[in-house]
């Protein structure tokens, strides 16, 4: 078991500009961290100098009791795993696999056992005569697994391991790497662009934006607290619908509607106190047809543009009659319900009816003219 710190790590480059800005991290022993951020931002970059490939700017990298920071990339004991397999096409699977203990002068027999005790592992026990070009992709990704975990390494690094499966193979072998690292116990950093891949693996997740973290934590936080608007629109199924809002005297408005400060939960209405301009987040899959008339409900009121029926729920794309009429603006509406109005409510929309949606204001994410986060506090520490 071995924890990853990260200390001040920074890498440009071309002289002057940085990709990663320095950088603290701590992986906990056995914990799984997903990196997530747009293409660009430093994700590769950051694993590549965590295993070796590229030599830090300045910072400290210690894995475990050692600082491997100087070391070279073969005696640091971490395995990678990157998007395209990277396979010898030339070798059977039994020798993919065998390949990292032959380059170590394992003993023939003890190799022999260790493939049979990872083939095992990986459910690739039929499968150790062929070659890649006989497997399925998910079969490939469990063979380029395989071959990680085969050298007990003390941590793993998997850039966008998935991204070459279809969905549904995607979903299963995404459990599987989630059982499996379960299992061992071992650190992994595990880079993506998918966010549904982010919520469902990570015990932490870390959201980076040009080279810079924007936040730490794990996806529930993240998801209910997010420290910037940059976070509140990369962690959900669709991005918040953003509405300028401004607070006067005792009211907040926004999107042409507004809602008495008095009702706002405690903790905003002291952080709204007073500011010029606002944006509030208003995630979709928070936004509901108002059928009661509670007061700590906001309200907006809109034509309904597009619908699009997802399974049992459906996205409807509306604008709002006032404020920024224009602005297309999106409800996660969840699909049928037990009772003969909801029913009618999902079911029976159609282009240009009046739509009635509230949130509860409780729900409504804060945040400043920078867009940071107000009245929330945003993530654990780094
Ligand atoms: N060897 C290199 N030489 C010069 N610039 C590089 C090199 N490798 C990466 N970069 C630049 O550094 C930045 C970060 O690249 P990196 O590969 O880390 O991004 P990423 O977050 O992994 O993106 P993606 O999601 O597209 O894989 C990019 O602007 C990229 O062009
Ligand atoms: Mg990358």
């Amino acid at each position: 078991m071995h924890k990853l710190v990260l200390r001040s790590v920074s890498k440009g480059y071309a002289k002057g500009t940085a990709v990663l800005k320095p950088f603290d991290l701590v992986a906990q022993s056995g914990e799984l961290i997903v990196l997530v951020g747009p293409s660009g931002c430093g994700k590769s970059t950051l694993l590549k100098l965590i295993a070796g490939l590229e030599k830090v700017d300045g910072g400290q990298i210690l894995l475990g009791e050692r600082d491997i920071t100087d070391i070279e990339p073969r005696h640091r004991k971490i395995a990678m795993v990157f998007q395209n397999y990277a396979l010898y096409p030339h070798l059977t699977v039994r020798e993919n696999l065998a390949y990292p203990l032959r380059r170590q002068k394992m003993r023939a027999a003890e190799i022999d056992g260790k493939v049979i005790e990872v083939a095992n592992q990986l459910r690739l026990e039929e499968l150790l005569d062929r070659r890649p070009s006989q497997l399925s992709g998910g079969q490939k990704q469990r063979v380029a697994m395989g071959r990680a975990i085969i050298r007990e390494p003390d941590l793993f690094l998997l850039d966008e391991p998935l991204s070459n499966l279809d969905a549904a193979l995607r979903t299963h072998v995404r459990g599987e790497i989630r059982d499996l690292q379960r299992r061992l116990g071992t650190t992994m950093i595990y880079v993506t662009h998918d966010q549904v891949e982010a919520q469902t693996l990570a015990d932490r997740v870390v959201i980076l934006r040009d080279g810079e973290v924007q936040q730490v934590g794990p996806p529930r936080e993240i998801y209910r607290r997010p420290a910037n608007i940059f976070a509140a629109a990369f962690l959900g199924a669709a991005p918040p619908n953003f509405l300028a809002g401004r607070v006067t005297a005792n009211r907040l408005e926004m999107g042409g509607a507004s809602v008495s400060l008095a009702d706002l939960p405690g903790e905003c209405r002291t952080a709204l106190a007073g500011r010029e301009q606002i944006y509030a987040g208003l995630r979709p899959e928070a936004l509901y047809r108002v059928t009661d008339a509670r007061q700590s409900v906001f309200r907006l009121t809109g034509h309904v543009v597009r619908r699009e029926i997802i399974g049992n729920s459906q996205h409807v794309y509306f604008r709002g009659e006032a404020g920024s009429p224009d602005m297309t603006r999106l409800a996660a509406l969840a699909g049928r319900h037990m009772t003969d109005e909801l029913v009618w409510t999902t079911e029976n929309l159609d282009t240009d009816d009046t739509l009635e949606l509230g949130i509860r204001l409780e729900d409504i994410l804060f945040f400043d003219a920078d867009g940071h986060a107000i009245g929330t506090h945003g993530g654990d520490s780094l």
